[in-house]
């Protein structure tokens, strides 16, 4: 959880201001300047090299700004160092397109080194952890509805199964926010509506900010109260689905070579936008507590 000085009672307001990231003479994201309350989930769309990736990960500070800041609940995150900048990572979960897991541990394991930053390093080193990191654990596969993995090697899981490894091990980070980059472009449709719909549900049941980018339109439209569309490395749409129309999308993902417009049908994955019928209860930490 975010203690830093200053940050009490302000509000949770995340920002990006003039953010800009170059590559020798390559401009991969161009001034960006976005604010995100608290528990919004935001889309980001655009075509391959319009500067998603590097605008996420500079979010994390996985990628350092070119110039611009980040801020979050009035604090300048891309200035911090040390402890305060392991906390704040803690405090933004990634997960991304291959999952990224430890494929020769067991998925309790893998789950578990979610809590890495909350932990001193003698215990890390030694790999221990504790009967509740365990209950935790097994509360987050019971909750993305892959408890019954828990012992097997992540490697051995399928695609779907595996993102929701990632999905629990973020869970575990008790983060702030969540950041996804390409959460489903590795996954059948099938699996992709499940990996979403988790998402959607951590967003909604927590209020933690979701920041997915996205290739399909038609997913983004479903479960993205709010879409930042970029080209070129700026932000070129802002603004809530039903708010993008035929020609801001023309304007996100320009034309082909032939001068043919975009067709939308080209980024669907024909993923169905309604819920997951599976109910996640409340209930699910009492009841890993009592099966452990
Ligand atoms: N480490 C790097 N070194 C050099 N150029 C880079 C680096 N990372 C990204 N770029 C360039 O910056 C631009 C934006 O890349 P980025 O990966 O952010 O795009 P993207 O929107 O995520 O694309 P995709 O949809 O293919 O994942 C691209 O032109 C890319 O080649
Ligand atoms: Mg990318």
């Amino acid at each position: 959880m975010l203690t830093r000085p200053g940050s009490q009672g302000k509000s949770m307001m995340f920002e990006l201001k003039n953010v800009t990231r170059r590559f020798g003479k390559k401009l991969a994201v161009d001034s960006v300047t976005l604010a995100i309350p608290q528990g919004q989930m935001v889309g980001i769309i655009g075509r391959s090299g319009a500067g998603k990736s590097t605008l996420l990960r500079m979010i994390n500070r996985l990628q350092e700004p070119s110039s611009g800041s980040v801020h979050f609940a009035g604090v300048e995150v891309s200035g911090l160092r040390g402890q305060a900048l392991r906390n704040w990572q803690r405090d933004c979960a990634m997960i991304f397109q291959q999952f990224n897991l430890v494929p020769r541990l067991d998925v309790l394991t893998n789950v578990m080194l979610g809590r890495l930053n909350h932990r001193s390093t003698l215990m890390s080193l030694l790999n221990i952890f504790t009967r509740e990191e365990r209950v935790h654990a097994i509360a987050a596969l019971e909750r993305l509805g892959i408890e019954q993995t828990a012992l097997q090697a992540a490697g051995t899981l399928s695609g779907g199964q595996q993102q929701r490894v990632a999905i629990a091990r973020a869970l575990m980070q008790n983060p702030k926010m969540l950041l996804a980059d390409e959460p489903i472009a590795s996954l059948d449709p099938l699996n992709a509506k499940i990996v979403m719909d988790a998402l959607r549900d951590i967003n909604e049941r927590e209020g933690i900010t979701v920041i997915t980018n996205l290739h399909t339109l038609d997913t983004a439209r479903s479960y993205c109260e709010r879409i930042v569309g970029m080209a070129g490395g700026r932000v070129v749409f802002d603004g809530q689905p039903s708010e993008l129309t035929a020609e801001a999308v023309k304007e996100i993902y320009g034309t082909d070579k032939d001068g043919a417009g975009i067709d939308e049908t080209l980024t669907s994955t024909s993923l169905e936008s309604k819920r997951r019928a599976a109910d996640l209860s409340s209930g699910m930490v009492a009841k890993a507590a009592a099966v452990h």
